[in-house]
């Protein structure tokens, strides 16, 4: 089944594709403002150790069902638990990510829309819904289900390793401009400052939801792209890589933000109204008068979003297309076509009213993702043999062979909970 699939080309192919998936909206319009809200740098050595402690398994074990199976989510289950109940995981694998990219483009195309009017300044009203977000979401849900359709190598790993660094760059050429800017030290220390009377329980609750939502975990993505990773890859070196560079490109993102918010006086925020409101106006401030610095720093800054949210969602594409090539044998570019026309259709409702989006969001984002991430965890950790697990993460007995014992027991343990604790926060928080 394996002998024609594609593989990523090398370890910083994969790292580039999988931080590509990490790093989106996410980083740039939660990061930041959460980080700030729950202890600054407190908060960050929090955020470090649930990574290490609950995503980095949950990671694992994604990657031993899609490596060990050379398959996508769906032909995974089937291989590893034939014609047992186990095969909701596949489904609901393939299923989350098409219903989360139905809605993520649509905030894609608003950074179209928005890159498109940084040129004049004319940001205007946010309007969320309606025709003009729909036209732009077909736009963006077109370009990513375009560069899916290239291939694994020619398509999202060429794209991926193009895009990574080009983000990285970008986010500095903003940050410097931002850190400074007059009263910009405010923002600073809103981000660094370590606050211990603003941790709480609240805290580590977003802290865990956010790595978890941030390393893309519990629908299929890593499964899928993992299927395309090689057994001599160390897959404990893949997952922090990936950790670290999608935790560098929140922490990037954080001051390139706060330190303009802070000096043009306005209150932090999270989500659309950042992006889409404050930042604008701040970008507008930015400049001081001079108009073409003011459009620089803003087209740069959205030309940032467009790319981080497309890396996003063209590996969330990929996991349905993988399923259609494989399973149902349809040829990838119509596969991508049949995604895109699913995707479309399924983000119509969210594109024409702003309400359907907040509820379809809510209920993907806290509710299919902890469910996948449960029961992958579970899966490996109590269903699947300890020595076929072991093999996988060891690479048969090679590498990682001390670490595995704790890796196994998170699993095992301590992911089952933590997801659980996630799930009912979420429940109770939000
Ligand atoms: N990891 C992405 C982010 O931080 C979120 C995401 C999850 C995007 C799943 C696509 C699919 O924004």
């Amino acid at each position: 089944m394996s002998s024609n699939r594609e593989h990523f080309g090398s370890r910083s192919a994969v790292i580039m594709a999988m931080a590509g998936s990490a790093i989106g909206l996410g980083n740039i319009w939660r990061f930041p403002y959460m980080t700030g809200e729950y202890g600054g740098a407190a908060f960050i050595l929090i955020y470090i150790a649930c990574t290490l402690i609950l995503s980095l398994p949950i990671f694992l074990s994604e990657v031993v069902i899609g490596r060990r199976t050379h398959s996508n989510a769906i032909g995974a289950m089937k291989q590893l638990a034939p014609g047992s109940g186990w095969r909701v995981l596949g489904y609901l694998s393939v299923v989350t990510p098409m219903i989360i990219v139905s809605y993520y483009s649509i905030v894609g195309g608003w950074s179209i829309e928005y890159f498109l009017k940084s040129f004049s300044l004319g940001f205007g009203e946010f309007t969320p819904s309606g025709w003009t977000a729909l036209a732009f979401d077909t736009i963006f849900l077109a370009l990513s289900c375009g560069i899916v359709a290239l291939g694994v190598k020619s398509g999202i790993e060429k794209f991926s390793k193009m895009s990574i660094p080009v983000l990285f760059l970008l986010i500095i050429i903003i940050l410097v401009y931002s850190v400074n800017m007059p009263g910009a030290g405010a923002g600073i220390d809103y981000l660094v400052k370590p606050d211990l009377s603003k941790v709480t329980g609240k805290t580590f609750a977003f802290a865990m939801g956010q790595s978890f939502y941030s390393l893309s975990l519990g629908m299929g993505i890593i499964i899928t792209y993992s299927s395309y990773v090689n057994k001599e890859e160390n897959v404990i070196a893949m997952g922090l890589g990936t950790a670290i560079a999608d935790l560098m490109f929140a922490i990037l993102a954080g001051f390139a933000i706060m330190p303009a918010v802070f000096s043009a006086g306005i209150k932090p925020s999270a989500g659309p109204g950042l992006i889409f409101q404050t930042l604008p106006f701040v970008f507008t401030e930015m400049g001081a008068g001079v108009k073409w610095i003011s459009v620089a720093v803003s087209a740069l800054f959205l030309l940032t979003v467009i790319v981080a949210a497309m890396t996003s969602s063209v590996s969330t594409i990929e996991v349905g297309v993988a399923y259609l090539v494989e399973e149902k044998k349809i040829e990838r570019k119509k596969a991508c076509l049949l995604v895109f026309i699913l995707t479309w259709l399924l983000g119509l409702a969210c594109a024409l009213s702003i309400k359907v989006f907040g509820m379809v969001d809510a209920f993907a984002s806290n509710f299919l993702l902890t469910i996948g991430a449960l029961l992958v965890v579970l899966f490996v950790g109590w269903k699947m043999k300890r020595k076929d697990v072991r093999d996988e993460i060891t690479n048969g007995g090679t590498r990682n062979t001390g670490a595995f014992p704790v890796i196994y027991f998170l699993i095992r343990f301590v992911a089952p909970l933590a997801v659980l604790m996630i799930f009912i926060s979420n429940l109770l928080l939000r």
